[in-house]
């Protein structure tokens, strides 16, 4: 059966789009396919392992669990748009790779999308906190406590500094 295409209004890194697109597409393939953001990733496609994680409205969602129709007027961050016009990288960006919490890299999008949420509600997150948010976020190489010294280290950046670019 071939599903009619709708009109999806999204903004995605502070740009306005305005997509004609399947409602069943998931938001994980409009964001990737539709808008290039290669960033988000796709691991188990269930809503399981957090890799496709983006911030939809203030929330962390997996992009995967998310069709096209539901996200109508949705305000989205991806990891591309942390980085600043210069191509500035974001405390969280910068910790991550300081601390040593990238090794493969597939899970680090969404790691730090699930951390940028969480310091934008908690400024000063205990390591319990801070295990708690990215719960739902698997990680198969670095046994997450690189990971969480690196939202620790952010956090303390964020606090100093102030944020400079997006996010
Ligand atoms: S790909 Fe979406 S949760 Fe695993
Ligand atoms: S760095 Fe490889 S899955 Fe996390």
């Amino acid at each position: 059966m071939v599903t009619k295409k709708i009109e999806l209004n999204i903004k995605v890194n502070n740009k306005d789009y305005k997509l004609l697109v399947s409602p069943n597409k998931r938001l994980l393939d409009v964001l990737r396919e539709d808008l290039g953001l290669n960033g988000v990733k796709e691991g188990c496609g269930i809503g399981e392992c957090g890799a496709c994680t983006i911030v939809m409205n203030g929330k962390n969602i997996c992009s995967c669990m998310v069709l096209a129709g539901q996200a109508e007027g949705a305000e989205i961050i991806t990891i591309e748009g942390l980085t600043g016009p210069e191509g500035e990288l974001h405390p969280l960006q910068e910790a991550f790779m300081e601390t040593g919490a990238v090794q493969c890299g597939f899970c680090t999008p969404g790691m730090i999308l699930s951390s940028l949420v969480l310091l934008r509600n908690n400024p000063s997150p205990t390591k319990e906190e801070i295990r708690a948010a990215i719960s739902g976020n698997f990680c198969r190489c670095t046994g997450y406590q690189q990971i969480i010294e690196a939202v620790q280290l952010a956090a303390e950046k964020m606090r100093k500094g102030g944020v400079k670019v997006n996010g």
